[in-house]
């Protein structure tokens, strides 16, 4: 999607991917993240998701990058944190203790501005991107991670006919297209989550699983 689509929906607050609470899977499926205490999470395209303070608490490193703005403003202004604003090459840093969010254009990164990152937080990045662009995500990950990282992966998958992304279907032939070439995959969960998607279901959908992936960079 174009970088105008994202700035309006946080603009007009059109934001029905994001949860207050910390998503459950992270909470079950975190310790697949395969990291220490002080590992660093990198956490793509990350809203203003509260999962990063999640990941903070359990004595994790986070780097969040994030297009919008506001949804960086808001992070730090809805949790009362004060945070340290610095520009950072291209992108504008917000930092905490232990906690840094990039602003700006998830494309644009290079090594030196992420620097080493332990394990990877996706949710509702790769499934916010259409085919095309997926491609491009996985090209710039590869780019970013070194073996052995693991990736916790949150996954959409229902029949793509029903309804157009955002957020897109994600089936395991497309995990496969994406990433069997330098990933490891293993499928942690499949569950069916449609009863808990009204939003969704408005939009036309009669089925949809979520699908939590653990991918380890061979
Ligand atoms: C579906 S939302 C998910 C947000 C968050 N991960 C969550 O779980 O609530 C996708 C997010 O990606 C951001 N985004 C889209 N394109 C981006 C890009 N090129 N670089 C950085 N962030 C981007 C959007 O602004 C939006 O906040």
């Amino acid at each position: 999607m174009e970088h105008n689509f994202w700035h309006e929906r946080w603009k007009m607050n059109q934001i029905g991917f994001h949860r207050d609470e910390i998503h459950p899977h992270l909470q079950q499926y975190g310790s697949k993240l395969g990291i220490k205490s002080g590992g660093r999470v990198f956490v793509p395209m990350c809203g203003k998701t509260n999962d990063m303070l999640w990941l903070l608490k359990q004595g994790f490193q986070v780097l969040g990058i994030e297009l919008s703005p506001l949804a960086v403003a808001a992070f730090f202004a809805e949790n009362d944190l004060q945070a340290n604003i610095r520009q950072q090459g291209e992108f504008l840093s917000y930092e905490i203790e232990g906690l840094q969010v990039l602003c700006g254009d998830f494309f644009a990164l290079q090594l030196d501005d992420v620097g080493e990152i332990d394990a990877v937080y996706d949710r509702g990045a790769l499934v916010a991107l259409p085919a095309q662009m997926r491609l491009d995500y996985v090209a710039k990950m590869a780019q970013l991670l070194k073996s052995d990282v693991n990736i916790l992966l949150i996954a959409l998958n229902y029949p793509q006919v029903e309804m157009s992304g955002p957020p897109f279907s994600l089936p395991p032939t497309e995990i496969a297209r994406l990433y069997q070439a330098w990933c490891e995959i293993d499928l942690l969960a499949n569950e069916d989550v449609l009863a808990q998607e009204a939003a969704l279901q408005k939009r036309g959908l009669t089925q949809l699983h979520e699908q939590v992936y653990r991918l380890v960079v061979k």
